[in-house]
């Protein structure tokens, strides 16, 4: 008989930021983060065993290369050993794209592959599981507000889905489509040759600390300056890294032009940016229209979606 395992997951969308691994090996983090798994934006994965490795991520078979080293590792760490997999996986959003699809991406597979193994999908061994395919992978087991800690092999859930109803994240799609540089080889490039990644790891573990203090006041005033300040200082080390990461277009510095003044005007609207060129602006809940609005005028043409909190990965047998 047919078994089809499933998991949902939401992208995990960081406020403070990880770039950099303590171990490239074990892909634990060199610096902490604080995130929010999304609400609305989901990949939603289906496993089963199968004669040899396949998977298809939105239709298209994927190149096993970049899959095969986490397949592997998890055929170790669940017990499969010898087993292979037929995975499909569908995101209902931009894939590889800086929409954190890959966070979301392998949390799901992570999951439908614990489930498929019989074992119980229980949040940290999932958490465990899922960074060994991508770092940020370990947060959105867990739904609302996250850390995974530097040094670290599982995030741990600071705040659930309903912690702060009014929190939104707005997102700014400045270009469809994959990026040049994978965060992977990317930060690995911005550890190995940029002059400022020592500091920029030292000055996060500050960084975070004061982060979760605010975001435990719901202080935007505290929290939306430490926003802006993890994502520039990552990028200072992408811009000085060799040869240097440029992730942002002509919109992205329009848009953070846009979200200066708007915040001059009384919007308490922080962006953030990760490896690639969209815009995402944390708000609160009753400015995220007017705030659409305002960045549509400033800078037409782009597709805007708006999500709140989400949660944490579901897992479930095929019901047929
Ligand atoms: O886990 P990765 O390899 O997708 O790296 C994520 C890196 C950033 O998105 C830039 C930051 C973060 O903490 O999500």
């Amino acid at each position: 008989m047919r078994r089809l395992a499933y998991a949902e997951a939401g992208p995990s969308l960081a406020l403070i930021k990880y770039w950099g691994k303590a171990s490239a090996h074990n892909n634990t983090p060199a610096t902490g983060s604080l995130a929010v798994t999304l609400s609305g934006l989901t990949s939603r994965t289906q496993a089963e065993l199968a004669d040899a490795d396949c998977i298809t991520v939105n239709g298209q078979v994927q190149h096993l290369e970049r899959f095969t080293p986490f397949l592997d590792s998890l055929r170790t760490e669940l017990g499969l050993k010898g087993a292979c997999f037929a995975v499909d996986s569908t995101n209902n959003f931009p894939t590889s794209a800086g929409l954190a699809s890959s966070s979301s991406g392998f949390a799901a597979l992570a999951g439908a592959l614990t489930l498929l193994a019989g074992r119980e999908p229980e949040p940290r061994l999932v958490s465990r599981l899922a960074r060994l395919g991508s770092g940020s992978a370990t947060r959105p087991v867990y739904g609302g507000f996250t850390v995974f800690d530097a040094g670290t092999e599982e995030a741990v859930a600071e705040h659930d889905e309903n912690f702060w109803p009014e929190f939104r994240v707005v997102l700014a799609v400045v270009r469809e489509g994959a990026k040049a540089v994978s965060s992977r080889v990317g930060m690995e490039r911005s550890r190995l040759t940029s002059p400022y990644y020592a500091p920029w790891v030292s000055s996060s573990v500050a960084v975070l600390a004061d982060a979760r203090r605010a975001l435990a006041q719901r202080d935007w005033k505290v929290l939306g300056p430490l926003i802006r300040q993890s994502y520039l200082r990552m990028f200072s080390t992408m811009f000085s890294s060799d040869p240097p990461l440029i992730y942002w277009q002509p919109e992205s510095l329009a848009l953070i032009q846009a979200l200066e003044s708007l915040r001059a005007k009384g919007y308490q609207a922080w962006e953030t940016m990760d490896a690639g060129p969209q815009v995402k602006v944390f708000c609160p809940a009753d400015q995220a229209e007017a705030l659409v609005t305002e960045l549509d005028k400033r800078v037409p043409g782009l597709r805007f979606l708006t999500a709140a909190p989400g949660p944490g990965l579901r897992t479930w047998w095929d019901p047929s």
